[in-house]
């Protein structure tokens, strides 16, 4: 049976829209999963998105693959299409985890136009802007977690060989399926992709700062204790808003 946390089905809260934000390895995928056992809402990660449609050569995913295979971002025009398609899907209702949007100031203004356009105007929940939650690593602790990372292919969960190793080696606990290395998780590729994170990213903190919608924790403690960090700042700051 899914987990689900303290919330029962049908009594589980609004969260509204969440973005999780922070540099590569910070542990927004890891985070967002937790997000969704506790509080049921789905999670919308566009590296996820981007990494299928280059599994199924899509045309998006051919354009795709190159920036990603650099450690560059995708140009903003792609991701619109497909994040605003998703975004319309009914299990965003109550809420949902931004993971890995918006990645630059441009992304950050398009999602707020978004928002207000579709939603509030077309009486659609979710009917308020972003919250944001920064997960803050330092570089030496992000490089482990990226060169350890490994992936089970079948359910998606995370572990990592040096931090959060699997119980038999490279075998995922859940299925037993092998896990795999993210092909943009190689030294070269990682140092452009915190390259990118601090040139391009870090301005959208600086955007939602100055709105007064983000908040950050403490992403190098345990993942137990960053959860309950991120769960907090929800349960303070989130829902109640929408
Ligand atoms: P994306 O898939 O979004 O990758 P990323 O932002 O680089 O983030 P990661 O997935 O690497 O890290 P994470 O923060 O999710 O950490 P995780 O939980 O896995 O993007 C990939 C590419 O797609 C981009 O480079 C770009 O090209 C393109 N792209 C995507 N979105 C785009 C956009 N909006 N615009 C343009 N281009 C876009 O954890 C990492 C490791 O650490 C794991 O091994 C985990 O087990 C471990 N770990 C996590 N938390 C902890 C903890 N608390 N303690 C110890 N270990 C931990």
């Amino acid at each position: 049976m899914e987990k689900r946390g303290h919330l029962e089905e049908g009594t589980a809260r609004r969260t509204g829209p969440i973005i999780l934000l922070g540099p590569p390895g910070a542990g927004k995928g890891t985070q967002a999963k937790r997000i969704v056992e506790e509080y049921g809402v789905p999670q919308i990660s566009t590296g996820d998105l981007l990494r299928s449609h280059v599994k199924n050569a899509t045309a998006l995913g051919r354009l795709a693959s190159e920036f990603m295979g650099r450690g560059d971002l995708v140009p903003d025009e792609l991701l619109y299409d497909i994040v605003a398609e998703r975004l319309r899907a009914p299990d965003c209702e109550r809420g949902f985890v931004l993971d890995g949007f918006p990645r630059t100031a441009a992304q950050a203004g398009w999602l707020d136009a978004f928002l207000q356009h579709e939603f509030f105007e077309n009486s659609r929940s979710p009917k308020c802007l972003p919250f944001v939650i920064r997960i803050d690593v330092d570089y030496n602790e992000l490089w482990l977690r990226l060169t350890g990372r490994r992936t089970c292919p079948l359910c998606g969960r995370i572990y990592n060989i040096h931090l959060q190793p699997p119980r038999v080696d490279e075998l995922c606990d859940i299925d037993g399926s092998q896990l795999v290395t993210r092909n943009d998780d190689r030294d070269e590729v990682i140092r452009e992709r915190l390259l990118a994170y601090e040139q391009q990213t870090r301005p959208v903190a600086e955007y939602y700062e100055e709105k007064g919608r983000l908040v950050s924790v403490d992403g190098s403690l345990p993942v137990d204790q960053v959860a309950r960090q991120i769960f907090q700042a929800i349960e303070t700051h989130a829902g109640d808003r929408c």
